[in-house]
């Protein structure tokens, strides 16, 4: 259900309240039971700011005539699509990737084009092959509208959001001054005062975001301390703040570990977040001989996927818009569903949980009260 809200600004008239206010409409979504809170405020202006998709260079040709494995020489991803296809999809690449000054020259030596020598070459070939991934393998979160270069560059060649290992603690041995990361203010984390760095633990390494026990004490099968459960509380933070939305848009406030109470959204968000881990520890990470010095964060690696790089503010990348129409090839070829690490390859780990909610957290509880309807 939507309804609008719209917000006057100093006595306007009737024509101020429909259009040039400033602080423009909000639509109040509400998604869930009526009186539970369950709503959230979109900013339209915003949404359609971040929604903007540019046109195609020009009509996409069909996937007929030569291939590119025979007209060109080194194509070792895009071999299999037409001549005039590869032709199409560069002149894409062009637009949403390269700078306009340089242009092809961004990623080619105009002399030699078959040449690897320009590491961004290099880097948009594993590229390609990681959107094909995150589009075939990943279809549990992108859905059907899928994501292309685009999505994360918005024709730049290095995306306005992403991270990269953060500076530690000075002193970690120390009491004295060991801030563990907290009381920084940082936008990663909504400026709360959480543990300011939750990427390199979840989105690069895989360390466990489930906190919540059924037992008031620590015992053998629960081994969480309130650190994790911080760094967890900051990652949420984060995964709110890239989204534009709050906490309720996943979960059910009564139990924040219940799945069976959380929308379908946070099934979404479970599989994005191993989506990222993907296209960082098997895609970006290991570039990291490829990227020169300028490129990489302190630590000396390449700057990596959050949700942010996607979302940027809003629940859908780019208001939802497909833009997979213009470069079909960039879909990947169709695979089987990513496998979860809550069970075998083919299984649907987020609907095996709604029938048992152990299952996903391993811990053998009973089946938690539905909401009162
Ligand atoms: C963001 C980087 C990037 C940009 C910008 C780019 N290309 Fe490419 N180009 C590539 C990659 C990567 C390949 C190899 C693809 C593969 O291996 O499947 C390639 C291959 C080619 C080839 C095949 C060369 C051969 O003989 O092997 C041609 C031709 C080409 N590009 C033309 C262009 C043109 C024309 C433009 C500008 C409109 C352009 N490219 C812009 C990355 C880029
Ligand atoms: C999911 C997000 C995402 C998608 C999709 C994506 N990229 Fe990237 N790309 C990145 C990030 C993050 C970096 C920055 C790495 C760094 O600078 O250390 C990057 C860097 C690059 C660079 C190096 C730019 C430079 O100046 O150093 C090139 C070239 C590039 N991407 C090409 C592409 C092409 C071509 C596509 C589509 C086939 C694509 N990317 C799709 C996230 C993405
Ligand atoms: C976009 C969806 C989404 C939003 C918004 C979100 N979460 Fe989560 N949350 C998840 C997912 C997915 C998991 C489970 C991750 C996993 O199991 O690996 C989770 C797990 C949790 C857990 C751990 C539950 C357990 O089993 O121990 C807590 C606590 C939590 N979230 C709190 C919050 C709070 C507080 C907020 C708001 C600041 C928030 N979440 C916002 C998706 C979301
Ligand atoms: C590679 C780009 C990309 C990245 C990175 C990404 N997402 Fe998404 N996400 C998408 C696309 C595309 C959709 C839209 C799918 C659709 O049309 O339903 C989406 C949809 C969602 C939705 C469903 C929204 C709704 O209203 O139904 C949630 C929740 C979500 N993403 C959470 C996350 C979280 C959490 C992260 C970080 C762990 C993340 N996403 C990272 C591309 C991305």
């Amino acid at each position: 259900m939507i309804r609008r809200i719209t917000f006057l600004a100093i006595g306007g008239t009737a024509a101020a309240l429909t259009s040039g206010c400033d602080l423009g409409p909000k639509d109040s979504v509400q998604t869930g039971y009526r009186g539970a809170g369950l709503a959230q405020i979109v900013d339209r202006g915003k949404v359609a700011a971040a929604s903007v998709i540019p046109p195609a260079p020009y009509p996409l040709p069909p996937d007929t005539g030569p291939r590119a494995s025979e007209t060109y020489q080194n194509v070792q991803v895009l071999g299999g699509l037409s001549t005039e296809r590869f032709n199409h999809l560069m002149a894409e690449m062009n637009q949403w990737v390269a700078p306009p000054e340089a242009g092809c020259n961004y990623c080619h030596n105009p002399e030699n084009m078959a040449s690897d020598e320009k590491y961004t070459k290099v880097v948009a070939r594993r590229m390609l092959q990681m959107t094909q991934t995150i589009n075939s393998t990943w279809a549990s979160h992108v859905k059907a509208t899928k994501v292309t270069c685009y999505t994360c560059h918005r024709g730049k060649p290095v995306p306005d959001y992403k991270w990269a290992l953060a500076d530690g603690t000075p002193n970690p041995r120390s009491i004295l001054g060991n801030k563990r990361g907290q009381n920084t203010p940082d936008p990663n984390v909504g400026y709360a005062s959480l543990p300011s760095d939750p990427f390199a633990a979840y989105f690069a390494g895989k360390a466990n975001i489930r906190v919540a026990s059924d037992k008031a004490l620590p015992s053998p099968d629960h081994v969480v301390s309130v650190k994790d459960a911080e760094k967890s509380y900051g990652l949420m933070m984060h995964v709110s703040s890239a989204l534009g939305v709050n906490c309720t848009y996943c979960h059910n406030s009564q139990s924040f570990r219940a799945w069976n109470l959380s929308r379908g959204q946070r099934a979404t968000a479970y599989y994005g977040i191993r989506m990222v881990r993907q296209a960082n520890d098997e895609y970006i990470t290991p570039l990291a001989s490829v990227f020169p010095a300028n490129r990489k964060g302190p630590h000396g690696d390449p700057y990596k996927i959050n949700c942010t790089t996607c979302h940027q503010g809003i629940n859908k990348p780019l208001g939802g818009k497909s833009m997979i129409d213009q470069a079909p090839v960039l879909a990947g070829p169709l695979v089987r569903p990513a496998p979860t690490e809550a069970g075998p390859a083919g299984s649907n780990a987020v609907l095996d949980a709604l029938a048992n909610p152990g299952a996903m957290t391993g811990k053998n509880e009973p089946a938690p009260t539905p909401a009162r309807q």
